[in-house]
């Protein structure tokens, strides 16, 4: 472990290096192995690798707890609710990421859990429907629509209740909030996503204090399979050596293109917890240190005039996904897994780490254009 007074920029770029001797290499070694001379504690590629273990080992110094890296994001929300019994009641948000929602709905319908979907941002509404609740699946700001749960109350009120507490922290990431300080159970990040950076890999990852919660996931990923390959580890630990620096200058960006966004004639709504008049900005302000390099806007011609603005962009890729280093754009209708509650003229942008100016030049050549 490194020094526990390091900052997250200093984490990032010193944590998971192999240990100093002359001519060892500053960089893991991307191990390409499937199996292990027997009589160690490994064994087999599903249970262990090294590479794995280097970015594990970063991203457990900023997010303070014991990691365990899964084949995607997916894989690693997937592995949390294979701990729960079956019929288990689980509270999450009604317009939360779609992949995760399609997963809960499905799980509902087989029986396999009972999902209450609550507007997640509504404290008294979260703290009701956890009664008799297993776990509370908290994610926070939610994809696509930017809502800000109360979070170190959330996380109180499932504590008084015996309610588990699983936060995926991949639009905040540890830069700006830290769940695993506040009492949750575990902390789940889309690797994919800010981590990694450069979308090239898909990865995901599970955080938590509690060893024996650890070792339950470790033996649920050992048997599921969700392991990532080891070369997906490496890129992931290579961009996460940015990842403070590219994040910092996304959220410069985002903010400074949701102020612009917020006055353009042609938005009827613009979303992102760091403007002083978003409905979010001030429980956003009370607990986190950044509000994150997502902004969301409604197009006021409806959802055909925002597909036309998506496919008229010349610099922001119209693509899915977030937390690149270049920025991305997309109406989030389009597919049909989004909630319904999202709005259908709504874009999500996702803000990357171009020059600012070029950026807004790109939106509005894209509105006029369009
Ligand atoms: C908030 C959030 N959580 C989880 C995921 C799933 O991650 P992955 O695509 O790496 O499986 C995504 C993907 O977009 C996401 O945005």
């Amino acid at each position: 472990m490194s020094d526990p007074k390091l900052s997250p920029e200093t984490i990032a770029i010193s944590a998971g290096r192999p240990a100093v001797k002359k001519d060892g290499s500053l960089n893991p070694d991307i191990s390409l192995s499937s199996t292990y001379h027997a009589g160690g504690t490994v064994g087999y590629g599903r249970s262990g690798n090294e590479t794995w273990s280097a970015l594990e080992s970063a991203i457990s110094e900023l997010e303070g707890g014991q990691t365990l890296a899964f084949a995607s994001g997916n894989a690693a929300i997937s592995a949390v609710f294979a701990l729960l019994p079956i019929g288990a009641p689980v509270v999450a948000s009604d317009q939360g990421y779609s992949g995760t929602m399609a997963m809960l709905t499905s799980f509902q319908e087989s029986g396999r859990l009972e999902v209450r979907f609550v507007d997640i941002a509504n404290t008294d509404a979260v703290i009701a429907a956890m009664s008799g609740a297993a776990f509370l699946w908290l994610e926070s700001p939610t994809n696509p629509g930017l809502e800000v749960a109360d979070m170190p109350t959330l996380i109180v009120a499932a504590r008084n209740l015996s309610v588990g507490v699983g936060v995926d922290n991949t639009f905040a990431t540890p830069l700006i909030q830290n769940p695993l300080q506040m009492g949750a159970d575990i902390v789940m990040h889309s690797v994919t996503k800010y981590f990694a950076g450069h979308s090239d890999v898909l990865m995901g990852s599970l955080s938590t204090k509690i060893p024996e919660l650890h070792s339950r996931l470790q033996e649920i990923r050992k048997i599921h399979g969700g392991v990532p390959g080891p070369y997906e580890a490496w890129l992931a630990l290579r961009g996460l050596r940015t990842f403070p620096l590219r994040f910092e200058c996304a959220q410069r960006n985002a903010l400074e293109l949701a102020k612009r966004l917020s006055k353009h004639p042609a938005i009827s709504r613009v979303r992102y917890p760091g403007l002083p008049e978003d409905s979010q900005h001030a429980r956003a302000k009370s607990f986190m240190r950044g509000f994150g390099a997502v902004v969301s806007f409604e197009v006021k011609d409806g959802p055909e005039k925002a597909d036309r603005i998506c496919e008229s962009s010349e610099l922001i890729t119209h693509a899915t996904s977030l937390g690149g280093i270049e920025s991305l754009w997309e109406r989030r209708r389009r597919w049909p897994a989004e909630s319904k509650l999202t709005p259908e003229n709504l874009i999500r942008l996702s803000v990357g780490c171009e020059n600012v100016e070029d950026l807004w030049r790109d939106i509005e050549q894209a509105f006029t254009n369009s």
